[in-house]
């Protein structure tokens, strides 16, 4: 049988939401951990309908809160396929806010969540390739292969890391930390 290919427009999702008093903190913006549930449900939603299957949140790349959010604002968060591995998806998603009264669009938030699909039984399955059909598209799939690469990198880099290595012990001069190891 062919793999199977499927567009990126087949997947985006787009939700509005009007942010409401019940969802602000002390300081009267919108809870940031309010923000992230709805990142995680769009990000959900996307992976799902790409894969076919109902996935779970593998990581978060980076949440940057560019700009507060207002109570009584609208706020519309968009989200689509950035990349396709074998199980795993990472999904990019775009978040602005609307000043109703003014129509101003500011924007809040761009994040990056890898999510895995899986079967009912929990057991994790492949997922459908992705049909680029813009510059963009493949500008996305680009950046996102090479973060994956990076992250992979970096991990290797950080097991090595020698605690009396000069490099060591010259970066923790730089902080504001005192080393004492018990036994030393
Ligand atoms: C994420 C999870 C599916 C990984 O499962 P695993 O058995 O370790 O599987 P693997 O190491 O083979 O990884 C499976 C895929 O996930 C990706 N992956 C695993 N951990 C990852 C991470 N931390 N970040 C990004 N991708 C990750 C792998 O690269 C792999 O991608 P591929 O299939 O496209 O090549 C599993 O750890 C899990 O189910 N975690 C709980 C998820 C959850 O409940 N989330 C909600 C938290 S409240």
């Amino acid at each position: 049988m062919s793999e199977l290919f499927k567009t990126v427009q087949q997947s985006q999702v787009s939700l509005s939401v009007l942010m409401l008093p019940s969802h602000s903190n002390f300081g009267g913006k919108i809870h940031g951990g309010y923000l992230l549930s709805l990142l995680d449900q769009v990000a959900f939603a996307s992976a799902s309908k790409h894969s076919g299957h109902y996935c779970v949140t593998a990581s978060v790349d980076v949440v940057n809160f560019l700009r507060p959010i207002e109570v009584g604002e609208l706020v519309t968060l968009k989200a689509s396929v950035n990349f396709v591995g074998n199980s795993s998806m990472v999904i990019g998603i775009r978040v602005e806010a609307e000043d109703i009264r003014t129509g101003d669009v500011k924007h809040c938030n761009s994040s990056y969540f890898t999510m895995v699909a899986k079967d009912d039984a929990g057991k994790k399955v492949s997922v459908p390739g992705l049909l680029l059909r813009t510059k963009d598209e493949v500008r996305r799939f680009l950046a996102a292969a090479a973060a994956i690469r990076d992250r992979e990198q970096d991990k290797l880099d950080k097991r090595k890391l020698d605690p009396a290595s000069e490099a060591s012990k010259r970066e923790l001069a730089n902080h504001r930390v005192q080393v004492a190891l018990a036994g030393a």
